[in-house]
């Protein structure tokens, strides 16, 4: 076996007690910044059941990530969390608020220019970040990838370093529950593609391959019932997109990945669809290619 490393820093918590999960990472802080986009916060419930539960504390919102967050949105987030003083961020949504609130726990620490933070070694630690995913697609909660928009190159920028992680991601399936047929399924194409592209990268480990093979596993057999007999296995589904989002920490993405974003920044199209748009043409040229873990995949 080849030498590798395999690790996963995120302290994750799946289908815990809310209640009493949040009252335990919140206890010794008193003002916590809520990093949102507009709508699933008010339509989950999350910010009602913060501010009615945990009286006690003082929350600040900021609910304007938008879909693929721009430069400017992080910026803007962190001088809130500097401004407001915050102790502690929660991140709450899809992958476009979870990559956000990475970046903008990082900028609240790290005052400077987006290039100027990214090409730095030497980084001060960002603020604590409890991430809360309400998608079954970007696994982000427990990598510390962050891509943030450059719209005025319309181009993606991973915002990655060793102090992008989260401190704890909290799985709760039930904010699943909230999506639309389309975002569900476009968002679990996310998950599958990084499960895959992690499984055929020439960085797999076999590590990263158990836990992808897992991930493909599940999400296939879901997207099989619910093909069949409409119905969705929302804890199955989160889970496997974490399992996913460790894989990719392990192996990063490939080429599709890279032409999804090109789809999603010049067409306007979902990223999880963007990508499901793209494999069946990708499956062709590894095939072609006589790509070996191809056959392992079959097998599966
Ligand atoms: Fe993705």
């Amino acid at each position: 076996m080849d030498k590798f490393y395999f690790y996963g820093p995120v302290k994750t918590f799946f289908k815990p007690e809310k209640e009493e999960i949040f009252r335990e990472l919140l206890t010794y802080y008193d003002k916590i910044g809520v990093i949102s986009g507009k709508s699933a916060i008010y339509k989950t419930g999350f910010r009602d059941f913060l501010v009615t539960t945990y009286q006690e504390k003082e929350f600040l919102f900021f609910d304007e990530v938008e879909e693929n967050p721009s430069i400017n949105t992080v910026i803007k987030g962190a001088k809130f969390l500097r401004k407001n003083r915050c102790e502690i961020a929660i991140g709450f949504g899809g992958g476009s608020s979870l990559d956000a609130a990475k970046a903008m726990a990082f900028f609240a620490k790290n005052e400077g220019g987006f290039y100027e933070m990214l090409s730095k070694q030497i980084v001060e630690r960002s603020l604590p970040l409890i991430l809360v995913p309400t998608t079954c697609g970007t696994g982000s909660e427990v990598n510390n990838y962050s891509i943030i928009t450059d719209v005025e190159k319309a181009d993606k920028i991973n915002f990655s370093k060793e102090t992008t992680f989260a401190d704890f991601a909290v799985l709760l399936p039930e904010y699943l529950t909230f999506l639309n047929e389309e975002v569900l399924i476009s968002t679990l194409f996310d998950a599958f593609t990084h499960a895959f592209e992690g499984y055929i990268s020439l960085k797999a480990n076999p590590f990263s391959d158990y836990i992808a093979e897992a991930a493909l596993k599940n999400i296939i057999s879901i997207l099989k019932t619910y093909s069949e007999c409409k119905s969705f296995d929302y804890e199955k589904a989160l889970y496997s997109s974490s399992l996913a989002g460790f894989v990719i920490l392990h192996t990063g993405t490939t080429l599709l990945h890279a032409f999804g974003y090109y789809l999603t920044n010049h067409k306007g199209i979902h990223h999880g669809k963007a990508n499901a748009l793209l494999l069946p043409v990708y499956f062709k040229m590894l095939k072609n290619s006589s790509v070996k873990k191809m056959k392992r995949l079959n097998a599966l």
